[in-house]
């Protein structure tokens, strides 16, 4: 077992044999149980002080990723599910996992703006003492509320005062919506691949997922058609834009067609579009069709702002917001005053507005940048993204192994093969995210996948 130790890095040793145990462990789909090799192998394999692999390893039993063996060294934790560990999640935050996350679900840290949003910190806490020290209200801040109803008027979804709530992060906002309008038993449709922590989410709640192939252009209607008829499912849980992981968008034909099934057959929509502003142009929105009344709107703003701050929202009728603020306020007693106006204030100044068309011409540019190397590397793409973080593209010539091991070898850390299907299905397709695909280890790794592939003449 190769480490892969950096003597010079800043790092101390016993952190970088954590990051690398850790790594061998997800990225090796390693089983549980699985005994690791002794600590004085790793410790000889990798010229490393057994004193130091040992006090890696006890740290690893304190996180619950291996278990002691009395007497015979480590194990990987029985029980412990890697992807749940964290590994499908872990993508998505930068620093819990060693080098260039090409597969995560946020903008590197260099690409957040801190100057409006450290100014706008300040303002709040100079002016504003109930946001600083009280609870929030049920709904959320109507400053905040307010700026949101009116950025949604700008999408064409009109909604009233009464229908939007501010959550912790369109994650709250899912969990609200699981918990408040589904039990155990019920049974919905979900895009796969799509939105792991969704899946979870239904999975604590007990509730059944019918999975709907996600196509370059939507969900596909043949297959949601023949699902609903069959099996009822109550509600279907979609990304309009820039889908995650695959990136595609809604064409408009399939918006209606997804509208007119749904409705027709009594189906809940709940329309997650957490990447609406890194969208260029107003797109399709099922909750902007004149049908689309009955249908949950969720967004936020962890991925343009902050995914630190957690605010989100959720929009819908004003009988489902009263049932999930009632859930909010028993669950959470209402959500970060502070943080909410912190929001509002860069909304309304317009410095918000201004961020987001920033990220999304640089996005833009790093994007046909990643699309030629990727074209460059014979790697296959699932429809051009226009928007949004994400590319989904797989090698055509190298499997999947050979892939992952070239990652390793580049320094660039992939998400895990099962991360995106309902089922736990194994794929060869990658989430590309875009910002970070010029990093020249990213390059490196396409580059070096095509470089290695045989040549035919
Ligand atoms: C499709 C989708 N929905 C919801 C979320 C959760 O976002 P938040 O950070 O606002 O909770 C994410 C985050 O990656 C996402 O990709």
């Amino acid at each position: 077992m190769e480490l892969r130790i950096d003597r010079q890095a800043l790092v101390p040793v016993v952190q970088q044999i954590v990051d690398g145990l850790t790594e061998w462990i997800r990225q090796g789909d390693v089983a549980p149980a699985t005994r690791l090799p002794s600590v004085r192998q790793i410790a000889r394999c990798n010229l490393l002080s057994q004193s130091c692999v040992a006090e890696a390893c006890e740290r690893l039993v304190a996180q619950g990723l291996l278990a002691a063996r009395p007497g015979s060294g480590f194990m990987v934790a029985p029980g412990v599910s890697v992807r749940c560990a964290g590994a499908a999640y872990a993508v998505g935050a930068p620093g819990q996992a060693e080098g260039l996350m090409l597969g995560c679900g946020v903008l590197p840290e260099s690409w957040r703006e801190p100057d409006d949003l450290s100014y706008a910190i300040r303002q709040v806490a100079r002016t504003d003492m109930a946001g600083l020290f009280n609870y929030g209200t049920p709904l959320g801040l109507p400053a905040l509320r307010e700026q949101i109803v009116k950025r949604l008027k700008g999408l064409d979804i009109q909604v009233g005062d009464g229908q939007v709530l501010t959550t912790a992060g369109a994650s709250q906002g899912l969990d609200l919506i699981v918990r408040t309008l589904f039990k155990a038993g019920d049974c919905v449709l979900v895009e796969s691949p799509g939105y792991a922590p969704l899946f979870d989410l239904l999975r604590l709640q007990g509730v059944r997922m019918l999975e709907v192939r996600r196509l370059p252009d939507g969900p596909d209607t043949e297959a949601l058609e023949t699902l609903i008829r069959s099996l009822r499912p109550k509600a279907l849980f979609i990304n309009s834009h820039h889908q995650n992981p695959t990136g595609s968008s809604l064409a408009p034909a399939v918006a209606r067609r997804v509208l007119q099934l749904c409705t027709t057959h009594g189906v809940r929509l709940i329309e997650d579009d957490v990447y609406a502003d890194l969208h260029h142009g107003r797109g399709v929105r099922l909750a902007a069709q004149g049908e689309g009344q009955g249908v949950i709107y969720v967004g936020s703003f962890s991925k343009t702002l902050s995914s630190s701050l957690r605010v989100g929202f959720v929009a819908a009728d004003a009988d489902t917001i009263a049932q999930l603020a009632r859930v909010k306020t028993v669950s959470s007693l209402g959500g970060s005053g502070f943080c909410e106006a912190v929001l509002a204030s860069l909304l309304a100044s317009g410095a918000y507005r201004k961020l987001v068309q920033r990220q999304r011409q640089r996005l833009s540019t790093d994007r046909t940048t990643a699309l030629e190397m990727l074209e460059e590397a014979d790697w296959e793409v699932f429809g051009k993204p226009a928007g949004g973080l994400f590319i989904w593209a797989r090698p055509t010539r190298d499997d999947q192994a050979r892939v992952r091991e070239r990652a390793r070898g580049c320094g660039v850390t992939l998400a895990a093969a099962d991360a995106f299907s309902p089922s736990g299905e194994c794929s060869d397709w990658q989430r590309i995210n875009v910002a970070y695909a010029c990093d020249p280890r990213a390059r490196r790794f396409f580059q070096g996948v095509a470089a290695d592939r045989p040549r035919v003449f």
